[in-house]
């Protein structure tokens, strides 16, 4: 049946139809008052979601933008950076902080493991001469569905006066991110996952450290620049021609998110992410993310059952029930597949999404108690 895919992957996510109908109007003018209006508003709000008394930059482009946007205005060549990374959009910091002529240093954790604070401490410990400048993290690693504990690191690295730099771009909306409380000093996020709207748009928030080290920044990138896109916030502007449409459907995605309340939709992330776990659990499949406490609300990574592959699972959820669920990455491919609950995601999504996993499952000749899964989610969910 045609127009009913149901996308599980963790971004692009589902949009839901009062923003597609945004996005489909004709374009206006970036340079008009009624533009400038929207703006307003969408500056307001994304303040709120983003829980920042600071301004949140729009950028047009995916979230990796985002994640340029924060390096390519902080490095000077030389600079000492450390990594902290759970897997592959941890490294991606590693990239970018390297393509500026950084040192990077990573600690590096196993798959579907997240970062032992202490190890951090002890690292951070020994840079007696504080030559760290910048730790880069990622608070909900997509590739792995592991979920770090910002809050900690964070104020480990604020202890030591590094710089702390946050991969959001899954987390915000779906997990709970305080970068004021938290010493986050700068945070990033995209369009594409919890803010229901299609790819195109990245946020960036920094505070008052972080403007610091931008200041000393020798080549601050042209595209990027904090400065341009402070002085466009403080005017309801843009510095250059934004994605329009993707702005008025911001908007409008804004709105609905402030009606839900930031912390409900996070909640509601929670919720359905431990649901999903239980219900993987109670099918009999293995989790990647092992603890609770330590896994993403926005995705969650599964191992096929032995004998059944990642490709004919997810050919088959896609071909019989019209849900797509992603693949692994680069040496996880087709050796895990995961299923995002990513934005507009409601209970019946789940409860259909287990049923049609089941279904596969089943079909593939996979030998469980059918039905256990949509039991245990059905449970889970009214708890
Ligand atoms: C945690 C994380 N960081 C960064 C990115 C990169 O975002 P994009 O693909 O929008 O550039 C992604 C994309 O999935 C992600 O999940």
């Amino acid at each position: 049946m045609q127009d009913k895919t149901f996308l599980m992957i963790p971004g692009p996510t589902p949009v839901p139809e009062s923003v597609m109908l945004e996005v489909a109007k004709h374009p206006i003018g970036h340079r008009s008052s009624e533009f400038s209006k929207i703006l307003e508003n969408v500056y307001q709000n994304l303040k709120y979601v983003f829980r920042t008394k600071n301004d949140v930059f729009v950028y047009t482009a995916s979230g990796t933008g985002a994640m340029c946007a924060a390096l390519e205005n902080l490095i000077n060549e030389g600079d000492h950076v450390l990594s902290l990374v759970l897997g592959n959009f941890g490294n991606r910091w590693v990239k970018i902080a390297q393509s500026r002529g950084a040192i990077v240093e990573k600690i590096e954790v196993e798959t579907g493991a997240v970062i032992d604070p202490e190890v951090l401490r002890k690292r951070l410990a020994e840079d007696t001469e504080k030559k760290i400048k910048i730790v880069t993290l990622t608070q909900s690693e997509t590739s792995t569905g592991a979920a770090n504990d910002i809050k900690t690191l964070c104020s480990i690295i604020r202890e030591h006066g590094a710089l702390s730099v946050v991969d959001g771009v899954t987390s915000v909306c779906a997990m709970e991110c305080h970068p004021d409380e938290w010493d986050i000093d700068v945070l990033v996020s995209g369009s594409q996952k919890g803010f229901m709207i299609p790819p195109g748009l990245a946020f960036l928030t920094a505070n008052e450290r972080a403007w610091k080290v931008y200041e000393e920044c020798k080549h601050p990138s042209f595209y990027w620049d904090w400065k341009a896109y402070k002085k466009s916030v403080n005017e309801n502007s843009t510095p250059f021609t934004p994605a329009v449409n993707l702005i008025t459907g911001l908007d409008k995605a804004l709105e609905m998110i402030k009606k839900e309340g930031i912390d409900e939709m996070n909640a509601r992330h929670k919720r359905h992410c431990l649901a999903l776990r239980k219900a993987i659990k109670a099918i009999g499949l293995e989790l990647v993310v092992k603890e609770d406490k330590n896994a993403s609300c926005a995705i969650t990574s599964i191992l096929p059952p032995e004998g059944i592959s990642v490709p004919d699972i997810r050919s088959t959820m896609k071909k019989d029930f019209d849900i797509v669920v992603a693949n692994g990455q680069n040496a996880l491919k087709d050796k895990i597949f995961r299923m995002g609950t990513l934005g507009f995601v409601c209970d019946r999504d789940l409860i259909s999404a287990i049923g049609a996993l089941e279904a596969t499952l089943y079909k593939l000749g996979y030998n469980f108690e059918l039905g256990k899964g949509v039991a245990t989610v059905i449970k889970e969910l009214k708890e």
